[in-house]
């Protein structure tokens, strides 16, 4: 992550310890307080009946998804509808095949293991999953030289939820192994609507419909950045004489905040701006346009593009990125004549 992405108001990215415990407060417990998302919750509904009526652990699941949008949050809700515990740890602090093995060895019959950042396991971990997602055992190499012999480990029953902000970086044998796989898409304007009402609820803060509405257009469809926007927002209420987040409020400090109209900050229009002045709108190749913002390729393709990919502010073609007229328009700069 760069420097600019880590106080970036409308980054999806967790900020840091007290955001942590904001939003564990703020969790949802069961899939009935879990806003939006309907298709998912109502699909996980079925499987997690089913599974308990038959006294068996859930299948295993794959979450994945643009970051912010509850996948740890929808993980523990399964755990808790499923009555069981849960374990959360993520891809990169897996060091070796011993971690996962003591990790695997606490879990009680029918727990749930969330693994954030799958697609950031170690190889030899991923490869150890197989057999234990599978079979529930694994088989491990104790001892060094001629004294080494492999053990065979057995497991309980247990769900894997993994997560993961990119589908196609998990292998296909990893993948092949979840019977559940759900996409999360950004939520719907009036969902997060519900969930800064919600939020502003567990808050004590009185907000106006107007104003919950004015901030779920500018989360780009991210229940963490609604939350985080907020937060910062009901500062400004509770130092004004209203103490009450209002629509003129939330102009007030998003102005401030650099948070557009819709949701964009300074780093999205220095994109757009940058394709249309230095490409002529593109199309260009995201390393390219990552090297002369001054960003990583990886944080492009993970936290800016889908967004402005998904509300149609660029596009992605075979020859790389194009601004389209929607971007143009967005940005008041008039329409270039472009070849098709
Ligand atoms: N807080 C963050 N995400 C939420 C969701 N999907 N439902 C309810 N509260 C939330």
């Amino acid at each position: 992550m760069s420097d600019s992405e880590d106080d970036r108001i409308v980054s999806a990215d967790v900020a840091g310890d007290d955001e942590d415990k904001i939003e564990v407060s703020l969790r949802p417990k069961l899939l009935e307080q879990y806003i939006g998302q309907t298709d998912i919750k109502n699909e996980l509904n079925v499987y997690i009946q089913a599974a308990k009526q038959r006294e068996e652990s859930l299948d295993h699941v794959l979450l994945y998804g643009p970051p912010g949008l509850g996948k740890t949050t929808l993980a523990m809700v399964i755990a808790n509808e499923m009555e069981v515990h849960i374990r959360t740890t993520s891809g990169p602090a897996i060091d070796k095949p011993g971690d996962l093995l003591s990790i695997l060895n606490e879990l009680q019959p029918g727990d749930v293991l969330f693994i954030d950042e799958i697609h950031r396991l170690p190889k030899v971990v991923e490869e150890m999953l197989y057999s234990a997602m599978e079979d529930f055992f694994v088989d491990i190499v104790v001892g060094q030289g001629t004294g080494s012999h492999p053990v065979h480990f057995p497991l309980p029953p247990f769900t894997l939820v993994g997560a993961t902000t990119q589908a196609g970086g998990l292998s296909a044998p990893l993948r092949d192994r979840f019977g559940i796989v759900e996409h999360m898409n950004y939520y719907r304007t009036e969902d997060l609507e519900q969930i800064v009402k919600r939020t502003a609820t567990i808050f004590n803060v009185e907000i106006t419909e107007d104003a919950a509405h004015e901030i779920a257009l500018r989360s780009r469809g991210t229940p963490r950045i609604a939350n985080r926007l907020l937060k910062r927002i009901r500062d400004f209420a509770q130092v004004s004489d209203k103490n009450r987040v209002d629509l003129d409020i939330v102009r007030y400090a998003l102005k401030l905040l650099k948070v557009d109209g819709l949701g964009l900050d300074d780093t999205d229009i220095k994109l757009l701006k940058t394709m249309i002045d230095y490409y002529n709108g593109g199309p260009v190749g995201i390393g390219t346009l990552a090297a002369n913002i001054g960003e990583e390729t990886d944080t492009i393709a993970e936290m800016y593009e889908p967004y402005l990919m998904q509300i149609g502010l660029i596009k992605r073609t075979a020859r790389g990125r194009m601004v389209t007229d929607r971007g143009y328009k967005h940005l008041n700069i008039p329409i270039p004549d472009r070849k098709k």
